[in-house]
């Protein structure tokens, strides 16, 4: 520490002292993080490649060109860049957060024994993999997991409540924490989904024939279709996953929102299954959980460091943002987020 910092620690009371600490650092992780932000923003701004989903027709007329990156740390410090107040529909990165809300109130075992927690090698709607796993119950499927849509409208099925509305409350509720703010569902696209998504129908039902959902499966599916297309922007999203990176603790709000001991078994489903198909790829160049939504959302986590964020409605073949993949990359590696790597100093 130089002099003039040891005075300020001395003369000033704590609060003022941390201010001068951060507006003193020259070239400080707040400088760097800033300018590796900008730094992916505008290497992949032009970029052009990917096709927005269009299976749900309201998702095909989202503008390709919306950008926003965000990283927030564990510390609460927010860097952004481009449009980061835009909402997309959150899709498939719901199923992060319903089943960490069935892993907080049920336990990590309540996951593990009723759906799995493994790869299934196959599409995120695939009924193949539901026919795979028909012979066991009650103790997970060999391969299945809460982030394909058997096993997340299975964890859907999970969330307890004495009726719709009630069950509906606390998942709104516990995405509302990990945002740090009141999200809306964005009602065009239920609305698109509701009247095409036939497929995760035929999902329900058989989750339900062979035991993983045990309440009523129509239900479970209108359920997990609301909360795929709750409204979030890039910052939103960001929020959520530096509570993930803090351990529970939403390092925006500092309301505690999940058991610190519980984050680690979401984050090891993310590392499997996050981006799907593509889940094994990502993870060898990043080492981030991960979890991508058809809406052209990215959230990564760094543990213990931060939660970054894009939205690009963009997706390649397997059904995960261009623009977000590179961006995340680029800027977790910049600042060593890569979990598997040793620290270096
Ligand atoms: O179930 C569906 O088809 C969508 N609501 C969510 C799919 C999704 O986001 C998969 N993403 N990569």
């Amino acid at each position: 520490m130089n002099r003039m910092l040891r005075h300020a620690r001395l003369v000033w009371p704590a609060g003022l002292a941390a201010i001068l600490v951060v507006a003193c650092l020259p070239l400080g992780a707040q400088g760097d993080m800033q300018q590796v932000v900008n730094v992916a923003y505008n290497k992949y701004k032009t970029l052009k490649e990917g096709k927005n989903a269009d299976y749900i027709p309201a998702l095909a007329k989202v503008d390709p060109n919306l950008f926003g990156v965000a990283l927030i740390t564990t510390g609460g410090k927010v860097f952004t860049a481009g449009d980061i107040s835009t909402e997309v529909s959150i899709q498939s990165i719901s199923k992060v957060f319903t089943m960490a809300q069935v892993i907080q109130e049920q336990g990590v075992d309540s996951i593990e024994k009723r759906i799995g927690v493994d790869a299934t090698g196959a599409r995120f709607n695939s009924i193949i993999a539901v026919e795979s796993v028909k012979v066991v119950q009650g103790a997970g499927a060999p391969e299945m997991n809460a982030l394909v849509n058997p096993g997340a409208i299975s964890a859907t099925s999970m969330v307890t409540g004495a009726n719709a509305d009630a069950v509906w409350n606390k998942i709104i509720g516990f995405h509302n924490d990990f945002a740090g703010r009141q999200l809306k569902v964005l009602q065009d696209v239920y609305k698109s989904e509701s009247d095409t998504n036939q497929r995760n129908q035929a999902i329900g039902a058989l989750m339900y024939a062979y035991g993983y959902i045990k309440t009523d499966w129509h239900q479970a599916v209108d359920l997990y279709t609301r909360q795929c297309s709750i409204g979030v922007n890039a910052k939103d999203l960001a929020t959520m996953a530096a509570t993930l990176a803090a351990m529970g603790k939403n390092p925006v709000t500092g309301k505690k929102v999940m058991d610190a001991d519980k984050v680690p078994a979401v984050l090891a489903v993310m590392a499997t299954a996050g981006l799907y198909d593509d889940s094994g790829k990502w993870l060898y160049h990043t080492g981030l959980p991960a979890k991508s939504g058809v809406g052209g959302g990215i959230i990564a986590v760094s543990p213990g460091k931060f939660g970054i964020a894009v939205v690009s409605p963009p997706l390649d073949d397997a059904g995960n943002s261009i623009r977000a993949q590179r961006a995340i990359a680029d800027i977790s590696n910049s600042l060593k987020g890569n979990p598997l790597a040793a620290p270096t100093q």
